[in-house]
């Protein structure tokens, strides 16, 4: 396992929709692996494949095992999410807003409408389909990295994008 370097906007792959995995070997292993090490050390909540320059349907996401989370969640807390060619499948009318950044995006934060409530169906890190519904937080970040596999960012959608002080960086 390691660390791969996150990219910048700067850097077309970001930009790109992304293309469905459809091969489960062991070079797909090695880069969720990869995703996992590397949001974990950046530290983050959510990674895409497209934020370490692999065009591909696969992000990752891990809420910290913190009391808040345990409140919300818990025991699903601190759990590890592989979503391959993840699509959401139904989303709540209610939006809410709440602030997001993203590790491509150092240094900054937005305000952001996100569904409320989203149902995510995916595939496994082996390719086998399930489904997820996801609220609040974990809602959030999984709309967030599902958009990185159009090419969409958080700043694309924001209300307002600031550089916080530090205590105040969220993602
Ligand atoms: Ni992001």
């Amino acid at each position: 396992m390691s660390v791969r370097p996150i990219i910048r906007p700067d850097n077309p792959i970001l930009r790109k929709k992304a293309t469905r995995v459809t091969v489960f070997d062991k070079k797909f292993q090695t880069l969720v692996d990869d995703m996992v090490e590397t949001m974990l050390d950046a530290p983050g909540v959510g990674l895409a494949a497209p934020q370490v320059a692999v065009s591909q349907r696969v992000v990752v996401v891990q809420l910290p095992d913190d009391e808040k989370s345990r409140e919300e969640y818990g025991d699903e807390a601190g759990k590890l999410y592989v979503l391959v060619n993840p699509e959401i499948i139904k989303a709540s009318k209610e939006v809410v807003e709440g602030i997001e950044g993203c590790l491509s995006i150092p240094g900054y934060v937005g305000l952001v409408d996100r569904h409320e409530k989203v149902t995510v169906a995916a595939q496994d890190q082996n390719g086998k389909a399930f489904r997820k519904k996801a609220d609040g937080w974990l809602a959030r970040v999984f709309q967030h990295e599902i958009d990185h596999l159009e090419g969409r960012l958080y700043i694309d959608i924001a209300k307002d994008v600031w550089k916080p002080e530090p205590e105040e960086n969220e993602e």
